[in-house]
């Protein structure tokens, strides 16, 4: 028997970076046996709800699970399946590496910073309501726990991988009491890595930096809304969407899945670039101590790109989905 890995294929692009991805590993003997469940629209349309409750059962009893993206109706609707996901399985790191890729033209060659992301509360917490008419309030919740352990993991990450410098983004000098909680958490955490740069952003100024000087950062750590609005800025430093990774990551769980979302625009037109959730695998691969596999799959990814120049349109290529996933195994041989 392979090692048991839980599939939701999500929705939009979903699915095709999805068989793709399963395409991949499967060639590349990674030895994962993939247990298929619904979320999404696909899981409204058969069980009359997004996240069915066998969903969270099985990713717990399972422990890993590798996930495509799934919508979220805007203004109205059901709450983010993802939102969810996250919180009821306590996944409370979202890491989000961000690595120029060989062969990917983007405005900078050598970015390779780290996002750690707090994912189960902040402003995404969910608890929003109406005061009277014409009056709404969202409630941002930072709590000291949530920002101690989420400071901890960005340090002891920087240690694990030999990195020198961590970045706390804030908003401390505005919303004083939430950020600034969190700020003093990421202080007090900070103390016990003396060989580890601690540096702090005010969250705008944060932003112009990155687009200026991507390579003065390094690993950076903040709650779930600037990690999320960040993600997709430095997604735009590597190549765009198509190409950035994601981990949801708990005590004892790991959801893989990649930045970017259900992309109705080219969804069901089998152009999708693969590489974003392709990149997650890889990241699962190394969660699953198979890092010969994470490096071959990587591997061959990159010659695809570099010697082969096969890419998705959205890298200015010409290949569907279909013909960059086959080059990619073809190279898994030449690697
Ligand atoms: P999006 O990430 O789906 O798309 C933004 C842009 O990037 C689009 O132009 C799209 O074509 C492009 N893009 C995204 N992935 C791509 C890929 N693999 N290959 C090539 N181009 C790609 O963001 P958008 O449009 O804001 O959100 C669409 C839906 O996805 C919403 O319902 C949103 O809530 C949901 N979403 C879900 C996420 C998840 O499941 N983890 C994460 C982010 C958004």
């Amino acid at each position: 028997m392979g090692i048991e890995v839980v599939l939701i294929k999500g929705d939009g692009v979903g699915p095709e970076v999805s068989k793709s991805v399963v395409d991949i590993l499967d060639a590349a003997e990674c030895g994962i046996e993939w247990i298929e469940v619904e979320a999404g629209l696909p899981a409204i349309e058969r069980y009359g709800t997004p996240l069915p409750e066998n969903v969270i059962d099985i990713v717990k009893d399972k422990g890993v699970a590798l996930k495509g993206p799934v919508t979220t109706p805007v203004g109205k609707g059901f709450r983010s399946v993802n939102v969810t996901l996250r919180q009821s399985l306590d996944l409370y790191v979202n890491l989000r590496p961000v690595r120029s890729l060989p062969g990917v033209a983007s405005r900078y060659k050598d970015v390779d910073l780290v996002i750690v992301r707090e994912n189960t509360e902040g402003l995404y917490k969910g608890i929003e309501y109406e005061v009277v008419d014409g009056v709404v309030e969202s409630i941002k919740v930072i709590t000291r726990t949530a920002s101690l352990r989420i400071a901890k993991f960005a340090f002891e990450y920087a240690v694990r991988k030999g990195r020198k410098k961590v970045t706390a983004a804030h908003k401390a000098n505005i919303m004083k009491m939430v950020d600034g909680l969190f700020l003093q958490c990421f202080r007090e955490v900070a103390e016990k890595y003396p060989d580890i740069e601690a540096d702090e952003k005010i969250i705008d100024n944060l932003c112009m930096q990155l687009v200026l000087n991507p390579d003065k950062f390094d690993v950076l750590v903040m709650e779930n809304f600037y990690g999320d609005v960040v993600s997709d800025l430095a997604a735009g430093l590597v190549g765009g969407l198509g190409v950035a990774p994601g981990a949801n990551i708990g005590d004892k769980i790991g959801v893989f899945e990649a930045v970017h979302g259900s992309a109705p625009d080219i969804a069901g037109k089998g152009i999708a670039n693969p590489i974003a959730l392709l990149q997650s695998a890889i990241l699962m691969l190394e969660y699953l101590s198979l890092d010969e596999k994470a490096e071959l799959v990587y591997k061959a990814l990159c010659y695809t790109l570099e010697c082969k120049g096969i890419k998705t349109p959205d890298l200015g290529g010409t290949a569907t989905t279909e013909e960059f996933t086959k080059a990619v195994i073809d190279s898994l041989e030449k690697v």
